[in-house]
């Protein structure tokens, strides 16, 4: 219903614009410092907008029950809320209804995954399932740009079943190095995990580049669309990847909920991660039998309200459309880059200015610990994230051990962004350096 909407649909974000979504956004009215706040940490988790915070309230004031089990009225409409969202996230991310999976986070979908494929690789399921056991020989790759979700679900994936975990390379400037990409990914490989958009370089991935390499050798993708679903058009079927996980916190919707994509017939096949109630068709005494997928990966009561908010925050995004979104994000992305990289002893990580990048900046403060650089920020009323990003690996590559994060979002004003710059550059006269 356009008319909840303070935004005309199909126009360009514009500066003014952007003051009208903000109004959406109450928390971005308050003060930190006795400064305006400045948010610019929706990398790490975004703000809800006012539709979204509604609509999860209006759940519980209407339709809350736990979904799937009981015959009475509400538990129908809370299981045709939780349902009627399911479509709609899906449908948002090309996804068929039945291929999304409902999980508590990304981290959650990647473990999922990598913990059916040891259970798989365990003699766990049906005769399907045997064609995801790894075994010694086999070869899980992922990369040195990953968030630690999807690393450590694949050192225990290999740990379980002998298989060998290797790394496609970055760049000295933190980007996927492709052409060891080629060389890596052999007759061996299994799984292949990259992310589409990294959390600390802000560079995008050839996705098609990396299916190919997969598709060649049989491999299954797995991509971590954590930083690019809330900021443009993903559709993992014209992306062609075989699994994909998003966490809603980071696109407008409550924590608590995020999903693995999964092609429908390899979801049918896996075999489940958590068991218990309402995942099941038949329990005796020594087994059980699973229902058909999702349902088969959601045991336990299922986070109703979350879904339903998630579904608000996709109409949201639909709303502003999301070629729009990204468009947005990729000028304040090129703002924050030029900015940064014209400040004397600060290193801008990833792609460098004018190269494609998402709607966010790390940088190296030199001779000043990030968290000294978070703190002056703060006393501005600026919120960056500081630290390794849950990327240590890819920090390690680059040299550092922690950087600086801003990362913009459909509520970031160019204003934001020169106040961000603006900020750091007082960082390092402050510490005392002159150069
Ligand atoms: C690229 C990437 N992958 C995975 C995650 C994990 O997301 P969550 O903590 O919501 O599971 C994040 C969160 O920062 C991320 O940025």
């Amino acid at each position: 219903m356009a008319s909840q909407y303070r935004t005309p649909a199909g126009v360009e974000l514009t500066d003014d614009l952007v003051a009208e979504v903000r109004k959406d956004f109450p928390i971005l009215d308050r003060t930190v410092n006795d400064q305006p706040l400045i948010y610019l940490d929706t990398g790490a988790t975004s703000q809800n907008p006012l539709q979204v915070l509604d609509a999860e309230r209006n759940y519980y004031l209407g339709a809350n029950s736990a979904v799937h089990r009981g015959a009475h009225t509400l538990a129908v409409d809370a299981t045709d809320a939780f349902e009627d969202a399911r479509r709609t996230v899906a449908g948002f991310l090309g996804a068929a209804e039945n291929e999304l999976v409902w999980t508590s986070n990304a981290t959650e979908a990647l473990n999922l995954l990598a913990y059916s494929l040891g259970n798989a690789s365990d003699g766990i399921g049906a005769e399907a399932a045997r064609a995801f056991a790894l075994k010694p020989g086999d070869e899980i790759i992922t990369t040195e740009q990953e968030h630690h979700a999807n690393i450590i679900p694949w050192q225990i994936l290999a740990a379980r079943t002998g298989a060998t975990l290797r790394y496609v390379p970055v760049t000295a400037d933190g980007l996927i190095d492709y052409q060891a990409a080629e060389n890596i990914v052999t007759e061996r490989t299994r799984v292949l995990a990259f992310t589409h958009v990294s959390n600390v370089a802000g560079s995008m991935t050839d996705v098609a580049f990396m299916v190919q390499l997969a598709e060649r050798v049989g491999a299954l993708t797995v991509l971590d669309a954590c930083q690019s679903a809330p900021h443009m058009q993903v559709d993992v079927k014209a992306l062609g990847v075989d699994f994909a996980v998003f966490s809603a916190h980071k696109m407008l919707a409550p924590t608590g909920i995020g999903a693995l994509y999964g092609r429908h017939e390899l979801l049918e096949a896996l075999p489940p991660f958590l068991t218990g109630g309402s995942m099941i068709t038949k329990v005796t005494m020594t087994e059980a039998e699973w229902m058909p997928a999702p349902i088969k990966f959601e045991a336990g009561t299922q986070r109703v309200s979350q879904a339903v908010a998630w579904a608000e925050a996709v109409r949201y995004l639909q709303h502003l459309g999301m070629d729009r979104v990204h468009a947005w994000e990729a000028h304040l992305g090129q703002l924050l880059a030029e900015g940064v990289s014209q400040i004397p002893g600060v290193r801008l990580l990833g792609p460098s200015v004018g190269q494609p990048r998402a709607g966010l900046v790390s940088v190296h403060v030199d001779g000043v610990h990030p968290h000294d650089v978070g703190q002056l920020l703060d006393q501005q009323g600026i919120a960056v994230r500081v630290g390794h990003h849950c990327a240590q690996p890819l920090h390690r590559a680059l040299g550092i051990t922690a950087s600086t994060r801003a990362s913009a979002y459909i509520y970031t004003s160019t204003q934001d962004v020169e106040r961000f710059i603006e900020e750091l550059a007082k960082v390092r006269p402050y510490f005392g350096y002159t150069d």
